[in-house]
């Protein structure tokens, strides 16, 4: 079935109190309004529509790229006045148009799709919801013999229809040439003397278009975001279920209330995750894995049995498998250790790799390296990979030691098998197999006095 969808995303949000856009606001890592466009993808719409108005340019230039169809409304003359601006945007081969709410995220594309249905090019067809506390919505009327009568805003209607449960959501599918016939004949005769696109129910009521009320089954795909409070609930109502989802498939979660997941999560068998971790980008956990207390992951891959210890921040590194990281570690992008590589507390790893069995275990800062098997890297050594203008390499052959304190001036070459004695800097290539100690030799001073204060 050929589709519009117009989404409405002109409004202030003016309770969010934020100088950016309501719906360039963050769900789960994501704009609120990326969260319906992705909703909508799956439905394939001949022709999407976004209307907006506050912060625009902001909007436009996040999403105005692509298949994506922008148009202004300016000034904001209400929901009615939104999609008059939309009409001329529509594809007229398209029999349905289905409007949604920029600010209403968790719309899920069955939902979306079943409202679309019940229009069918043919019927007016409202997505509702009954709730326990209704004020500020529109309310649904019915006639006596309980079909669909019209809709009043709250702010317009009587203490009867105030009593009234069943709200509509924001979100409708409606017969496209209707739809622009209707909205072209909207007046702004009301409280708020707003065009009201909910004022066209009457309207396909008086000329004997079917209007079907479908029933929302969750309330938190309909709930929409007017306040940081109402945009922390949902935050918390889709991490519970994306924690459910992950526990439904065998991952162990201390605690499903304190884990967020902000992009995709994929895991293996028998991985537990511990309190107040963070998971964003695309991450992958093997077999086995545990993430101890408190750590950030960001587009990582940690490989089977690998442990990564409290406090650690890890993004865009690869892990490898049954390999030891933290706690207090942080890999930087480009990081790739290789199996049971051991990585410490206060250790920083940048765009290195780590050959199987490596070890850096204190203090210590790898940059532009190139890590051998086995390598055992000291505490507080580093790697002076910049010389002020530009990056330079490090290489570490397997099976080299490099003492404490060391710092080795890139670029520069350690042979295999080489020692490099504690406290050395090293700006020379190292030949393997031998020591190499870059370090003033030890003297003492046998007839030394300490000075002493001067009186007077
Ligand atoms: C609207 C409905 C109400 C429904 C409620 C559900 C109308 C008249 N009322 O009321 O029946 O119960 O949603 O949440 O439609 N927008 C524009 N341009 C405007 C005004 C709004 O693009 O000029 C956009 C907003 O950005 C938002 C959406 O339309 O995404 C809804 O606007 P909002 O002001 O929240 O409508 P409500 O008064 O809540
Ligand atoms: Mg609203």
């Amino acid at each position: 079935m050929s589709l519009n969808i117009v989404v409405m995303a002109a409004g202030k949000g003016t309770r969010m109190k934020s100088a950016r856009p309501k719906v360039l606001h963050a769900l789960a890592g994501r704009p609120l309004l990326q969260h319906v466009l992705d909703a909508c993808a799956p439905l394939a719409a001949a022709r999407t529509v976004l209307v907006t108005g506050h912060g625009a340019a902001d909007i436009e230039a996040r999403f105005g790229a692509g298949a994506l169809h922008c148009v202004r409304q300016e000034p904001q003359l209400g929901t009615g006045h939104a999609v008059q601006q939309a009409v001329p945007a529509l594809d007229d081969a398209a029999p349905t148009t289905l409007i949604l709410n920029g600010d209403v995220p968790l719309i899920r594309a069955e939902t979306a799709r079943a409202l679309a249905a019940a229009c069918g090019g043919e019927r007016l067809a409202l997505l509702t919801i009954e709730l326990a506390d209704a004020t500020g919505y529109g309310r649904v009327l019915r006639d006596a013999a309980g079909g669909v009568a019209g809709i009043v805003e709250h702010k317009d209607a009587s203490a009867a229809q105030r009593a009234i449960r069943e709200v509509y959501t924001g979100m409708m599918a409606a017969p496209t040439a209707a739809l622009k016939r209707w909205v072209g004949a909207l007046t702004n005769d009301n409280a708020q003397r707003e065009y009201y696109l909910t004022d066209i129910v009457a309207m396909a009521v008086a000329e004997g278009v079917p209007v079907a009320a479908t029933q929302a089954a969750d309330e938190t795909e309909v709930l929409g975001v007017n306040s940081p409070a109402q945009l922390a609930d949902l935050e918390r109502r889709l991490q519970r279920a994306q924690a459910d989802a992950l526990m439904e498939a065998g991952v162990r979660l201390a605690d499903p209330a304190r884990f967020d997941l902000r992009g995709s999560l994929h895991c293996g068998q028998d991985v537990e995750i511990d309190l107040n971790c963070v998971f964003e980008g695309r991450v992958v956990l093997g077999d086995g894995v545990r993430i101890g207390a408190n750590c950030v992951l960001r587009d990582c891959e940690v490989a089977a049995g690998a442990v990564v210890h409290p406090f650690c921040h890890l993004e865009g590194a690869k892990v490898g498998a049954g390999a030891l990281v933290g706690p207090f570690a942080r890999l930087r992008p480009g990081t790739e250790l290789g199996p049971e590589v051991h990585i410490g507390n206060f250790v920083e790893v940048k765009n290195s790799t780590l050959a199987a069995g490596a070890k850096a275990n204190h203090l210590a800062y790898l940059g532009d390296a190139t890590v051998g098997e086995r390598v055992n890297y000291g505490a507080g050594s580093i790697t002076a990979n910049y010389d002020g203008a530009n990056k330079h390499r490090t290489v570490i052959g397997a099976d080299v030691h490099v003492g404490s304190n060391c710092v080795l001036v890139a670029p520069i070459t350690v042979g295999e098998g080489a020692t490099i004695g504690g406290g050395s800097t090293v700006s020379k290539s190292v030949p393997a197999g031998r020591l190499t100690v870059v370090r003033a030799p030890q003297t003492t001073i046998a007839d030394w006095q300490r000075p002493r204060k001067t009186k007077g």
